[in-house]
């Protein structure tokens, strides 16, 4: 099976992404996490990619392409849960050529749905493990006390860099402006279905197996 979980920053992607990982033991393929490491790395194209995202702007679709084969050849035969890719046509009529070559094509594309207030409080409330990636949220998914990730046992949990109030309100325009249309091209293909994004973790993660219908 072949997924993309679709929304704007704060939908919570990565977080139902985790679940469905675990639930369909497929991997996920997140280009935003691939970009950090690329980043931490301390590479040039990290470099390149960092001078965009800080500022809440998409990289341009050709950098991105060359994370994409990177990202599909590591993750094997089964299937991905796309996370956060594509996020514009040209790389959604990419992902499409991509998968034909290996004789797959898309199945479903999930839209989380969450107002921008709500994008707001979630993404300058998130913490994120430096190890392993694990999010948390001050209020609605505290991390324990002493401030460790509890998912892989004791690494430090940081405020990413773009989750501020400002970089977070440039990322929504950017999705609003370059990335919304990518759900009409999946609409037109009969592949997207819409999900109320805001309520428990749970509830949501019921919502989004329906829509795929498990
Ligand atoms: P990326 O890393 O992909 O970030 P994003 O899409 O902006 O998404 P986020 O990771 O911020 O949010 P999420 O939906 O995963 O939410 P989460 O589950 O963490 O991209 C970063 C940047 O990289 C982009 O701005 C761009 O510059 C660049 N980039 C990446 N891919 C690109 C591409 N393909 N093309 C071009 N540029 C690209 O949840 C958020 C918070 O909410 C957490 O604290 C969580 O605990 C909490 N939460 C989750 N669900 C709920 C709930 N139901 N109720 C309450 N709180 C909740």
């Amino acid at each position: 099976m072949d997924l993309i979980l679709f929304g704007p920053a704060g939908a919570g992607k990565g977080t139902q992404a985790k679940f469905l990982v675990e639930r369909f033991a497929l991997p996920q393929v997140s280009t935003g996490d691939m970009m950090r490491a690329e980043r931490a790395s301390g590479s040039e194209l990290g470099h390149k990619f960092d001078e965009y995202m800080s500022k809440g702007l998409l990289v341009p679709d050709e950098l991105v392409f060359e994370l994409l084969e990177k990202g599909l050849d590591a993750a094997g035969s089964k299937g991905v849960i796309f996370d956060g890719f594509p996020r514009t046509v040209p790389q959604a009529k990419v992902l499409d050529e991509v998968l034909a070559k290996r004789g797959r094509k898309m199945d479903h594309v999930v839209s989380m749905e969450v107002p921008l207030s709500d994008i707001v409080d979630r993404i300058t409330g998130r913490r994120t493990c430096q190890g392993c990636g694990q999010v948390y949220h001050v209020r609605y998914n505290p991390p324990p006390a002493d401030g460790k990730c509890a998912s892989c046992g004791g690494s430090e949990l940081i405020q990413r860099k773009d989750d501020t109030e400002e970089v977070v309100t440039r990322r929504f325009e950017e999705y609003k402006a370059k990335t919304e249309p990518v759900l009409g091209y999946y609409q037109a293909k009969g592949l997207a279905t819409s999900i109320e994004g805001v309520g428990d973790l749970d509830e949501v993660y019921k919502r989004i197996k329906a829509a795929i219908g498990q």
